[in-house]
């Protein structure tokens, strides 16, 4: 098994997406934001193995509780499609240091594609790149329902 790269932007380098089209798509989700309650507009597009790129935006109610993240609503849209195999998602938020995806969509976005890369992009233009599995360790997976 080859070592996983010290830094994960290496690992982006491979993608058959243009990087720019990858984060003008977030971006261009971002745009599409529902956020009325927090004033905070998030982007993200997951892009697969072929290429194609899924995007979502978050979706606030005034039932807050029911708010549901940008991650979510792309993964959402990636599974919808039929696309299974993706590799990586670019976050993009209205903040001006990079948003890292909250505790439920690592764990929804661990269902679908464990070896993800994630790119955080700030308003400041800063960027963070991880694994998944850097961001979720010894993650709850199918395999540990048993059975
Ligand atoms: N939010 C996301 O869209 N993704 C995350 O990973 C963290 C938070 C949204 C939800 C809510 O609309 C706003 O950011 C503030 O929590």
């Amino acid at each position: 098994m080859n070592p996983p790269p010290k830094d994960w932007n290496e690992a982006l380098d491979g993608l058959l997406v243009d990087r720019e089209d990858w984060l003008s798509a977030a971006r261009a989700a971002l745009e599409h934001a529902h956020s009325p309650y927090s004033d905070i507009r998030v982007g993200a597009a997951l892009v697969d193995r072929s290429g194609q790129i899924f995007s979502g935006c978050n979706v606030e109610n005034a039932s807050y509780g029911l708010t549901i993240c940008a991650e979510r609503n792309a993964i959402g849209r990636a599974v919808m499609e039929g696309a299974r195999d993706l590799v990586a998602i670019a976050i993009i938020s209205s903040l001006e240091a990079p948003l890292l995806p909250c505790g439920a969509c690592r764990q929804v976005l661990m269902e679908f594609a464990p070896d993800l890369i994630v790119l955080c992009e700030g308003a400041d233009g800063s960027t963070l790149v991880h694994s998944l599995r850097d961001l979720l360790p010894q993650a709850f997976e199918p395999g540990d329902l048993g059975g």
